[in-house]
Formats: C-alpha cells, sequence, structure tokens
C-alpha cells in the first residue's frame, strides 16, 4: 500500500489544466503501483490561511504531508509566482526540526525519502532563465531545501490561444504517460 497525497491549487475547476494532469497524473500512478490509498486535499474549497505569530493550529496538513509517500502537485502559475492558496500550504511543509534542520554544515531536508511530482500549467511559455519564472525555479528550490528532487511535468502556452492549449496540455499528459513507475 502506498499513500498519495494530490494537492490542487488552482482556481478554474472543470477548466484547470493544472487538475487535469494531476488527476492523471494520479490516474497513471494508481495504474502502475496497484494498492494506492489517495488524500485529496483541495487549497481552493478548503483554503488554509495566512501565516500568524503564534502558530497556526494547522499541523495535520504537515502530518498529511509527513505521511505520503508520493504528493502530486498542481502549480498553475498566477501572476508569475504559486496561486498564494499554494504558498500558503508551503508555509505550513517547511517546518524547521520536521522537513529539515540547520546542522553543522548548514541546512539540511528531512523528507528525502519522498517523491514529489509537479503538474505546471502556464499561460506563456517561459525559457529557463526567464527572469519571470518563479514556479519551477521556486518550487524546485523550497523541495530541494526539504531534501526532495522533485519530477515535473508542463503545459504550457495556455492562454495563447486554443491550439496552443491543447497542444500544451497534450505535452503534459505526456509527460505524465512518461513518468517512471
Ligand atoms: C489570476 C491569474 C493569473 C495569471 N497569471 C499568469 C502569469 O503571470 N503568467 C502566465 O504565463 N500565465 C498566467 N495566467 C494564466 C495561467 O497560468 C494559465 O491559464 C494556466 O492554465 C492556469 O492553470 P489552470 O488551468 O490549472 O487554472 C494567469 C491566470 C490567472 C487566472
Amino acid at each position: 500500500m502506498t499513500t498519495i497525497l494530490q494537492i490542487d491549487s488552482s482556481i478554474t475547476g472543470e477548466a484547470s489544466v493544472s487538475r487535469q494532469l494531476t488527476n492523471a497524473t494520479v490516474e497513471q500512478l494508481a495504474r502502475q503501483q496497484g494498492n494506492v490509498r489517495l488524500i485529496k486535499r483541495d487549497l481552493v474549497a478548503s483554503p488554509l490561511s495566512h501565516l500568524t505569530l503564534g502558530g497556526s493550529g494547522d499541523a495535520d496538513v504537515l502530518d498529511e504531508f509527513l505521511a505520503a509517500d508520493t504528493v502530486v502537485i498542481g502549480a498553475p502559475m498566477y501572476n508569475f509566482s504559486v496561486p498564494s492558496q499554494l504558498k500558503a500550504w508551503i508555509d505550513r511543509i517547511l517546518v524547521a526540526g520536521q522537513t529539515f534542520r540547520y546542522g553543522a554544515n548548514g541546512p539540511e531536508g528531512l523528507a528525502g525519502n519522498k517523491r514529489v511530482i509537479v503538474a505546471i500549467s502556464r499561460g506563456g511559455f517561459y525559457d529557463e532563465g526567464n527572469a519571470f519564472e518563479h514556479v519551477e525555479t521556486y518550487l524546485k528550490g523550497v523541495l530541494n531545501f526539504i531534501g526532495v528532487t522533485p519530477e515535473f511535468v508542463h503545459a504550457d502556452g495556455i492562454a495563447v490561444g486554443p491550439e496552443q492549449r491543447e497542444a500544451g496540455l497534450a505535452n503534459g499528459l505526456g509527460e505524465v504517460e512518461r513518468l517512471a513507475a
């Protein structure tokens, strides 16, 4: 039995490209791995609050992450970064002593036993090094920080036009199909 945690953060519901990709990813993993327990966290249907000083009372969010073998994260680009709903989730996951610690050699990630797959959907096209790209670079950075090497699938050009939308989605679904078992 393996536990998959699916995190969605798109506000566009049925029309969401990132949600199509996270669903396809979970289906693919379930086909490959068989006995799967799926936990879904929809950060739009049930938003987390901003952090406040003195604790959030959201230890269940961290526990759910720690207990998952695989985490599938839907990450649409909103104003060049992740949705604030997803940022609020990350704020519950990066916790000193739980997912990272500061040792003699600097920060050390503690969540390296997890597989994390991130499904990115972006309206435009972002070559590597594009100064406006703060979704993939940001998530790679924070996940590396906690010891995880994430895998990414991408749907790009979604807002350029209907043809590009279709091609972008097809590209993302193709990347999902090629995910390793
Ligand atoms: C509020 C909002 C902000 C957006 N900002 C950007 C942006 O800065 N850059 C970009 O390329 N696309 C932007 N887009 C387009 C989305 O990234 C694109 O539509 C993507 O498919 C969204 O993922 P979703 O289909 O899962 O909702 C934005 C869309 C919305 C709704």
